[in-house]
Parts: C-alpha cells; sequence; structure tokens
C-alpha cells in the first residue's frame, strides 16, 4: 500500500473536522505534510483557530499555514446555518492564542512541491487557495499527484437550486483548478448524500473517550440542520475526498469534464459534468455506505485508544 504525502486544504467546518480526524487515524496511509486554511463555512480567522483548538486537543502539533480571506472576486459569504457562529459550534475549547506558521498558505505548497516527488491535496473548502497557487506556481502543477475534492453537483445542489456551497463561495477559483489539467477526483454531493450518517450512527459516539467524544459533540450541533429538515441521517461531506484515497474500490464514478457556471442569477457555481473518457477528472456518485461508516466509526475509535487527552 502507498503512503501518500496530503495536504489538507480546509474550512473547518464539522466534516472538515471529520476528514481530518480520519486522516490521521490512519498514519500508515497518509503523512500529513500540514494545513492550509481558507475562508468559506466562517471567516479565515474562526475557521483557522477551528482547526488549532482541535489539533492542540489532540496534542498534535502539524503546521496550519493561512491562507486567502475571501474568494477571488466574490464578498465573504459564510454558512452560520450549517456551521453556528464559530464555524464549528458544539464542542467548547479552552481560549488561546494559537501559534500559526508566518508564511501564506500558497509559499508552504511551493516549498512542499519543490521539495517532494508527489503531493496529494485534499480540497475541503472553496478552491481559492488552491487556483491561486496553481496560478502563481504553474511550473510545479506536474508535482501535484491529485486532487481529491469535495464540492459541486452532478444534479443537486445546497446553497442554490444547483449550487453547492464550496463552489459557489468561488466559482472563479473552481474553473481555474477545473480546467488545470490536475488530475481530480472530485466528491460531489450526490456521492456525499450516499455516505450519509444515520443518527442511530452517531450514537456510537456517545461516551466519555476523548475523541469520540468531540465528534459527538460536533454531531450534536452538525446533525440538528438535518434534523430540522425531516432528513434520518447527515452527509458528512468531507470526508469522501479522503476515504476515497483510502479505499477507492468502494466508489462508482466516471470521468468527465467539469464546467463552472460563474454568473448564473440561479444557478452560479452550478458544476456541469460532461462525460469524458479522456478527463483527467473522476466524478464520484455512489459509495459503499455502511462499510464507509463502519470504517469512519472504527477509525475514531482507533484514534480514541491512540490520543490521551
Ligand atoms: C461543503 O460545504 C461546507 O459547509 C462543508 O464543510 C463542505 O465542505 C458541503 O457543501
Ligand atoms: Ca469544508
Amino acid at each position: 500500500m502507498i503512503k501518500r504525502k496530503i495536504i489538507f486544504d480546509c474550512d473547518p467546518g464539522h466534516d472538515d473536522i471529520f476528514a481530518i480526524l480520519f486522516a490521521l487515524a490512519h498514519p500508515e496511509r497518509f503523512e500529513i505534510l500540514g494545513f492550509t486554511t481558507v475562508a468559506g463555512n466562517q471567516t479565515l480567522e474562526k475557521v483557522s483557530n477551528n482547526l488549532a483548538n482541535v489539533l492542540d486537543y489532540l496534542h498534535i502539533s502539524l503546521p496550519i499555514y493561512k491562507g486567502y480571506d475571501k474568494a477571488i472576486t466574490k464578498p465573504l459569504e459564510v454558512q452560520p446555518q450549517a456551521h453556528g457562529e464559530s464555524g464549528m459550534d458544539g464542542p467548547v475549547f479552552i481560549e488561546k492564542n494559537h501559534h500559526f506558521q508566518m508564511k501564506h498558505a500558497i509559499e508552504f505548497y511551493k516549498e512542499m512541491l519543490e521539495v517532494h516527488d508527489k503531493i496529494t491535496i485534499v480540497a475541503i473548502g472553496p478552491l481559492t487557495n488552491i487556483a491561486l497557487m496553481i496560478k502563481t506556481y504553474p511550473h510545479l502543477c506536474h508535482k501535484i499527484e491529485c486532487i481529491s475534492c469535495m464540492g459541486g453537483g452532478i444534479a443537486e445542489g445546497n446553497i442554490q437550486k444547483r449550487s453547492e456551497f464550496n463552489i459557489y463561495h468561488d466559482p472563479e477559483a473552481a474553473k481555474i483548478v477545473f480546467e488545470s489539467g490536475v488530475p481530480i477526483v472530485l466528491s460531489p454531493l450526490e456521492v456525499c448524500i450516499k455516505g450519509s450518517i444515520t443518527f442511530k450512527e452517531m450514537e456510537a459516539f456517545h461516551h466519555n473517550h476523548s475523541v469520540s467524544k468531540l465528534v459527538y459533540d460536533l454531531f450534536s450541533f452538525y446533525s440538528k440542520y438535518s434534523k430540522e429538515h425531516n432528513f434520518s441521517s447527515s452527509p458528512i461531506f468531507d470526508v469522501c475526498p479522503i476515504y476515497y484515497l483510502y479505499k477507492p474500490e468502494l466508489f462508482k464514478g466516471f470521468n468527465a469534464n467539469v464546467y463552472i457556471e460563474l454568473n448564473g442569477n440561479y444557478t452560479q457555481g452550478m458544476t456541469i459534468t460532461e462525460k469524458c473518457e479522456k478527463s483527467q477528472t473522476r466524478v464520484l456518485y455512489d459509495v459503499d455506505r455502511k462499510t464507509f461508516i463502519d470504517d469512519f466509526t472504527e477509525s475514531i475509535f482507533e484514534l480514541d485508544r491512540k490520543v490521551i487527552i
């Protein structure tokens, strides 16, 4: 089994943290080089603090590089309805002044791409950092093995009828990334919805072990939105791209060119997928839900055993 060198580009965000916890539970498969943060679910300040709070809670010291605090052209539009005022409501952390790296996120990418043969980017927020890194350092793009990202929909939308939040937040960035020629695996809304966790399955985390407690507290807030809308489960969107890198054989997908709608009144940020065998982009639409949720749950329990808080 290959061990991938990965960088998370994220906007934590409850489900961003679930994805990061999954990777931390599998050091045999993922070497996390660091994290870059981007404005999305909440302001850059808040999402960076959320991530730092979690790493601190777990006693994990991995570098966090802040990236862009808004989209390339659009003003910032955060998501308190899904993630709360803090961007990650639910767990309570001791207030601290965190130490962030001085370098900008895109300088971290430059440095890592220069020193490593291949890097995989797990992009689980708006694509602003990735797009501007690609524009600034195009000569390093061949070192990106793959961008496994959450965003868009084949026919679904969650922020507008046909637009998904990460892409809608910064459509210009998404267009740059999807036109870059870098290999991409896209986890759109469809595959994330297929992989939803039921409210009953969330109860597995209801005990006092350190990481499970954090996950349970995160779900307590995160599931509210689905409960209010009378669903029986919640998608854990951002876990799909990292889980794909772990067990790709459990997913179904097709190769496609992905076009981004920049301007529509009702469709800004919509992803248009056109099947094309030769495309470097793979679009996922299905996952073996039961194994996905079992593996996610077991990974959190594995962290409970490893992390002493
Ligand atoms: C995406 O938007 C964010 O709210 C989630 O963290 C996920 O990355 C889902 O549309
Ligand atoms: Ca996210």
